[in-house]
């Protein structure tokens, strides 16, 4: 292929704007006993700081960033769009590309306005918001419509609680997965002209001995039925951190003697060349891009330790011949991570108290390599 690889960073509106008050999650948050340990609330206010978030990508080395527009910010009530909104993430874009580096816009990432009454039946609500984003997409290549639809199914079956591997939760209402698949087809029509496809959490699951048909099982509901709708799209996006295995009575929890991370995962690099072969294998001759991949730890050698081996797994899925365009790390600020501001993904350091940025030496190392 002529184009060049991306190599970037990446990260998403909840997690690093900060004051997503129109947002589901935002409610969610603030409700009195809320499910969450720690709110949002300012994040690393890169609502503001966008522009030193972008310098800093470029000053590192990287020349590719991923992102998320808000659509609670940009259509605050039904069918009443925010020009101020839009014109914000369009300054985004434009700082982008006047430093030199490749946008990759998410449309929907995780959030949704408050008003949304949820992807079934929703559609048209999501195709109607794509349409507004569309004008201030110029010059952009790479647009995601919906960030991990698979766990966005699989976390809408969870009756209670949540928390530990994605992979081991429950398996998704079909109505839910149709409904996902629907909002994806809806945003590509609109999205006619760019790259457009979705981004799935590659769970990387793996049978025990004998527990072969089960895994299958396991993964069919959970991950392959979103790859394989991605067959026929502009590129799939891979997002992967470790594995779970699966046993004949379906997932097992996290091996209490294995290396863990913050976030309670397997230590496993593996995961993302062993995801990258799984999704070419599953929707062969789609192009892949790399949009999340990382570790939480606060030990930045232990960042650097993961990322290389991941890196190594992912040069030799593509020498096995996946067909791969970039590789987008997770995360480029120690952003909101769902509840906590505790498990650090980030290239680079954010003071909760003056936003202050510091760059990791993961951050320069990563940056001044290629694959
Ligand atoms: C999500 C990110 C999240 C990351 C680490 C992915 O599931 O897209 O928003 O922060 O994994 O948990």
């Amino acid at each position: 292929m002529n184009d060049t690889f991306l190599w970037g960073a990446a990260g998403s509106a909840h997690q690093t704007e900060g004051n997503n008050v129109s947002s589901d999650l935002w409610a969610l948050e603030n409700s009195a006993g809320g499910p969450f340990p720690e709110r949002s609330g300012d994040a690393c206010d890169a609502y503001h700081r966008w522009p030193e978030d972008l310098d800093l990508l470029r000053e590192l080395g990287f020349d590719a960033y991923r992102f998320s527009v808000e659509w609670a910010r940009v259509e605050p009530e039904e069918g009443r769009f925010s020009k101020a909104a839009l014109g914000h993430y369009r300054r985004i874009v434009e700082g982008c590309l006047e430093r030199g580096l490749t946008p990759v816009v998410t449309l929907h990432h995780f959030t949704s306005p408050r008003w949304f009454k949820g992807w079934k039946g929703g559609a048209d609500r999501f195709r109607a918001y794509a349409e507004a984003v569309v004008p201030i997409l110029e010059g952009v290549e790479w647009v995601c419509t919906i960030n991990e639809p698979n766990l966005v199914a699989m976390v809408s079956s969870l009756r209670e609680g949540g928390g530990g591997v994605a992979g081991a939760m429950p398996a998704p209402d079909p109505a839910m997965t149709e409904a996902l698949i629907e909002a994806h087809r809806a945003a590509r029509e609109v999205l006619a002209g760019f790259r457009s496809g979705w981004t799935i959490a590659n769970q990387n699951f793996e049978a025990l001995p004998g527990a072969e048909a089960e895994r299958d099982a396991w993964a069919r509901p959970r991950e392959d039925v979103f790859i394989e709708a991605a067959r026929g799209d502009d590129f799939i996006g891979v997002q992967a951190y470790t594995r779970v295995l699966v046993g004949t009575g379906g997932a097992l929890p996290v091996a209490g003697d294995c290396r863990k991370t913050l976030t309670g995962w397997e230590y496993y690099p593996a995961a993302l060349g062993n995801a990258v072969r799984y999704t070419a294998a599953k929707a062969p001759g789609v192009p892949i891009l790399v949009t999340e991949n990382g570790i939480a730890t606060t030990d930045d050698a232990e960042r650097i330790e993961y990322t290389g081996q991941a890196l190594d797994g992912l040069r030799a899925a593509m020498a096995e011949g996946a067909d791969v365009r970039g590789y987008l790390h997770w995360s480029l600020l120690d952003n909101y991570e769902w509840g906590s501001y505790r498990p650090t993904f980030g290239l680079v350091e954010v003071d909760r108290d003056s936003f202050a940025r510091t760059a990791k030496p993961s951050a320069r190392w990563l940056g001044s390599r290629r694959i």
